[in-house]
């Protein structure tokens, strides 16, 4: 699915299941990131009027999902609880270039939140297939469809921005790293836990 080397094994998703609270605070917070990250690229890159537009939109659909978890949140009678750091990213974060031209550093923050997108899509997607709860299953499925749609927006815009570089080498690079990584995952009842 989308390129990933791995597959999430379906026992995270018994994992999630078992702890609801866990999953939609950690969720919450993913969303939170993905919306400061779409933003921080429109301040990083503010000279692409269309790379731009595109970005405010992903930012605002992000805040829209974060808005979407906190209300099932409330309604479950839970609350948001302190932000949650997501070691998963942090870990993919450390994979982009340091240094290297301005093309360079753009292709691959794009590919790092295109592999984010690509991996929290098949998360979503095997929450969606998997979980007993039907209200989530259908909300997780809609949100698989949402972060498809961004995977394909920020591998497109790497692909048009990324003159000079090599990036189907360096997407393939990001893959087999991702696929490395992901393997002491799994684990745990966090969207990349
Ligand atoms: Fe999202
Ligand atoms: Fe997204």
């Amino acid at each position: 699915m989308l390129g990933l080397k791995l597959e999430t094994d379906p026992r995270w998703a018994n994992i999630a299941e078992s702890n609801i609270e866990e999953i939609l605070t950690d969720h919450a917070w993913c969303e939170q990131k993905a919306a400061t990250n779409a933003i921080k690229l429109v301040s990083l890159n503010s000279e692409h009027v269309d790379l731009v537009t595109e970005l405010l939109v992903i930012a605002q659909e992000e805040l829209e999902h974060f808005q979407m978890v906190h209300n099932i949140i409330k309604e479950r009678g839970y609350t948001l609880g302190p932000e949650r750091k997501d070691s998963y990213v942090n870990e993919l974060f450390k994979f982009i270039i340091k240094g290297g031209n301005k093309h360079q550093q753009l292709v691959d923050r794009l590919l790092f939140s295109a592999m984010i997108e690509a991996r929290s899509c098949e998360r979503f997607k095997l929450l969606s297939t998997t979980i007993k709860d039907q209200k989530l299953a259908k909300f997780y499925h809609e949100l698989m469809v949402s972060e498809a749609g961004h995977y394909t927006t920020f591998i497109t815009f790497a692909r048009q921005y990324g003159k000079g570089v090599d990036v189907e080498k360096r997407w393939e690079d990001f893959l087999l790293f991702e696929g490395e990584l992901i393997k002491s995952y799994g684990k745990n009842e966090t969207i990349h836990g």
